[in-house]
């Protein structure tokens, strides 16, 4: 299990209107590839956490790296994981950005090191 967490910028010309297809697509796509996570969207930027099978994070990344709807794609952070944070959605979806759910699932494994200690 291999976890990413980036943010991004919407190009100019992105509408909240845009976001339903693209999360459509993102859902189909992501059951299809066993991968599951969660976007945020405030209107400006985006946050998404991607978790599956590393070489499947990593492909679906390239691809989503190089989407015209969004520039400066920055990897906030990457981490081999234990377990799923987000393993219920193909992609769940939030209007906002608040990234604590998401620097709270970086830090899983180390908070369940912490537990176990
Ligand atoms: C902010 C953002 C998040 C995206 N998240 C996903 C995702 O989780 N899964 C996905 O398959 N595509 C996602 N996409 C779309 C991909 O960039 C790409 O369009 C899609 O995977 C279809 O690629 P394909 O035509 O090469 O199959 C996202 C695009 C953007 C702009």
């Amino acid at each position: 299990m291999f976890r990413l967490f980036y943010v991004s910028t919407a190009a100019p010309d992105f509408t909240p209107g845009d976001i339903k297809p693209l999360v459509e697509t993102a859902s189909a796509k992501n059951r299809e590839l066993g991968i599951t996570g969660a976007l945020k969207f405030n209107g400006i930027n985006f946050a998404q956490v991607l978790e599956g099978e590393k070489d499947a994070v990593l492909r679906l990344m390239s691809t989503i790296r190089y989407d015209k709807r969004h520039t400066g794609v920055i990897v906030v952070a990457e981490a081999e994981a234990d377990d799923r944070m987000f393993g219920h959605w193909d992609m769940s979806f939030v209007d906002g950005l608040d990234f604590q759910d998401f620097v709270n699932a970086m830090s899983s494994r180390e908070k369940t090191h912490d537990q176990d200690a």
